[in-house]
């Protein structure tokens, strides 16, 4: 066997156990239906949105963009996919070919959607679907649909990564490093956003609709919108700075990396040397047995004497966290767990039956409070940001004489910054899936 068949049978040994442990737990469900999904259709048109996956099916294989699927499982026996694979002289059709995973899966091949009927037991008693089309299930005869002890289960575990989902990851950061690389060289060769986006998908080799989410790609101002996404076609004036939140897809696995550039050697590109070297300090905080809700407070402090040093804010670094104000630069969460989803799931449960950990009061857009443990994956992405309505909401309240409003002034017309890197969480230390390919 090859290294890839032998992580992905370790990969699909762990499901198997995953699945047989919940179902010895849930006494009435036996089987698990699990529904890749099928396209949404748009209104009053035969057209169709571009299909995602039900996460819950690409966690098992490499079959992402084939609707109609079924997987049957039930931890014990070899597990049956059901895969669509239409005479249709109008599409593509995807032909299942022998692959390292094929031999795991006993395949049937169906060509049409209702074919499955033909598959699935006629008694549906119990067993439960697994799937995004609610209504779809209760025709077909299931009254167990996604049974909220089942997912939680399957959210709980999915934080752990496989060896082989590892991989997947890694693969992931290669193609959206090669992005990375293409957009910088066109943002300093004076393109558009556009033009920037262009080079990216080109050198991922990737379709937007492959990427794992909405790529942002921002210049000057925008760069402080959090999740622009309108992509300016006409190349601005002068390029300050650019800032690009762009990932890729491998296998169903995300890739969600961040860097922001300054166009030239002044006190904004001094700024993103700062939050660098603040983004590498905090990857190293990533420890099994650290919390991620410490390092995210602790990023507000290191924040703090960042804003101090460069004479943004005039305030002992202390105080400015307790008051409140590094979060009107730094609004959102550290990171998130990242795998199957950009923001994978998981990352707010307290144990196997779903209770949650919630985020603290000050920190409510934080992704993710459980504790940071080995084979976990990460993203690190601290920012800074220059954002009208926390500058306004800042201006008019008791702390407007501690900032220099000239420096905001001066740093505003660039927008912001972020960083963001993808991380594995080891017993023996961390790595730094991103910065290992090469992206400074
Ligand atoms: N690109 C989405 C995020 O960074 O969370
Ligand atoms: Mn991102
Ligand atoms: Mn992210």
């Amino acid at each position: 066997m090859t290294e890839l068949q032998q992580n992905f049978a370790a990969h699909i040994a762990e499901l198997q156990n995953r699945t047989h442990t919940i179902l010895e737990r849930v006494v009435d469900i036996d089987l698990l239906c699990i529904h890749a999904g099928k396209a949404l259709s748009v209104f009053l048109d035969d057209m169709y949105y571009p299909f995602k996956t039900n996460p819950h099916f690409k966690a098992w294989l490499p079959v992402t963009e084939t609707q109609n699927c079924w997987l049957m499982v039930n931890g014990k026996d070899k597990p049956v996919l059901v895969f669509y694979q239409p005479t249709d002289f109008w599409h593509k059709v995807t032909q299942l070919e022998d692959s390292y995973w094929t031999p795991f899966f006993d395949i049937k091949i169906i060509a049409k959607p209702d074919e499955v009927t033909s598959v699935l037991p006629s008694i549906k008693d119990n067993i439960a679907y697994i799937g995004a089309h609610q209504e779809l299930a209760r025709d077909l005869g299931f009254s167990h649909i996604n049974p909220k002890s089942i997912i939680d289960f399957f959210h709980y575990h999915r934080v752990y990564k496989t060896d082989y989902e590892l991989d997947c990851l890694r693969q992931a950061n290669k193609l959206a490093v090669a992005g990375h690389t293409a957009a910088k060289n066109t943002f300093l060769a004076g393109g558009s956003e556009f033009d920037i986006q262009l080079a990216y998908l080109a050198a991922a080799g990737q379709s937007e609709n492959e990427m794992p989410y909405d790529n942002i790609v921002a210049l000057n101002e925008n760069c402080a919108i959090l999740h622009y996404t309108d992509l300016e076609k006409q190349v601005p004036q002068q390029h300050r700075s650019f800032l690009i939140d762009a990932g890729a897809s491998f296998n169903g696995y995300a890739a969600d990396i961040t860097r922001t550039y300054a166009k030239s050697d002044n006190e904004f590109s001094a700024l993103i040397g700062a939050v660098d070297a603040m983004q590498q300090r905090l990857v190293t905080g990533l420890k099994p047995g650290a919390s991620y809700v410490d390092l995210h407070v602790t990023t507000h402090y290191q924040l703090a004497e960042i804003l101090k040093q460069f004479d943004i804010v005039r305030m002992d670094p202390q105080d400015m966290v307790e008051q409140g104000i590094t979060r009107a630069f730094f609004p959102h969460g550290l990171g998130h767990h990242l795998g199957l989803q950009v923001h994978d799931m998981g990352g707010f449960m307290a144990n196997e039956q779903g209770q949650v950990i919630a985020s603290p009061d000050q920190h409510p857009f934080l992704r993710t409070t459980r504790g940071i443990e080995s084979k976990q994956v990460f993203t690190i992405e601290p920012g800074l940001y220059f954002i009208d309505e926390f500058l306004t909401g800042l201006a008019e309240s008791k702390h407007s004489q501690h900032i220099n409003w000239d420096k905001i002034s001066e740093l505003k017309p660039f927008g912001g910054i972020r960083i963001e890197d993808n991380i594995i969480v080891f017993d023996h230390g961390i790595e730094n899936m991103t910065r290992d390919l090469g992206l400074a």
